[in-house]
């Protein structure tokens, strides 16, 4: 079995995606200590449900903010989740139909998938976050010929933003 826990080895450095998968490595830690005390199916099918739903809220996060920021390997970082959500449903289903080994071999495979696609994909990802929010901030502060606070903020798409009120820019 992989390491549950998070780990700076896994950081992205973009807070909001630490802190989810944080979050969904916990869910999964949870849920491995439940099947491995024998916890009643009732208890382990919620925390299956939970694994599961905050995997697909972070899938749908992570590809709203590469939409938003024109990621040009949006496709192949959606392919990775796209396997990741087929092999889940598939485990799901089995865990639905009473198979009692269904649960922990989700467990490993998602252990392993996260540990991989955090080190590689979503780090890609951040480096790329960090960057298009440097280019965006740089370009305005270029184009400003009034006192900083009389400028308008605009992101990549024309839409005017408050930099303020938007929390580690992703
Ligand atoms: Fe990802
Ligand atoms: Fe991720």
């Amino acid at each position: 079995m992989r390491s549950l826990s998070w780990s700076t080895s896994h950081a992205v450095f973009v807070t909001e995606i630490d802190d989810e998968h944080k979050e969904i490595f916990e869910a999964i830690s949870n849920l491995q200590i439940a099947l491995s005390r024998q916890t009643p199916p009732g208890e382990t099918g919620q925390l299956t449900q939970r694994v599961i739903a905050r995997i697909g809220d972070h899938f749908a996060h992570e590809e709203r903010l590469m939409r938003a920021a024109r990621y040009g390997s949006l496709r192949w970082h959606k392919q990775k989740h796209d396997s990741a959500r087929a092999r889940v449903e598939q485990f799901a289903s089995r865990i639905a139909q009473g198979d009692t080994a269904a649960g922990l071999e989700l467990v490993e495979y998602l252990a392993s998938w996260f540990r991989d696609h955090t080190r590689l994909a979503d780090l890609m990802l951040g480096a790329f976050l960090r960057n298009h929010q440097r280019g965006l901030y740089k370009m305005t502060l270029q184009a400003g010929t009034k006192p900083i606070d009389a400028c308008a903020w605009f992101d990549s798409n024309g839409n005017q933003f408050d930099p303020a009120t938007r929390n580690s820019g992703y």
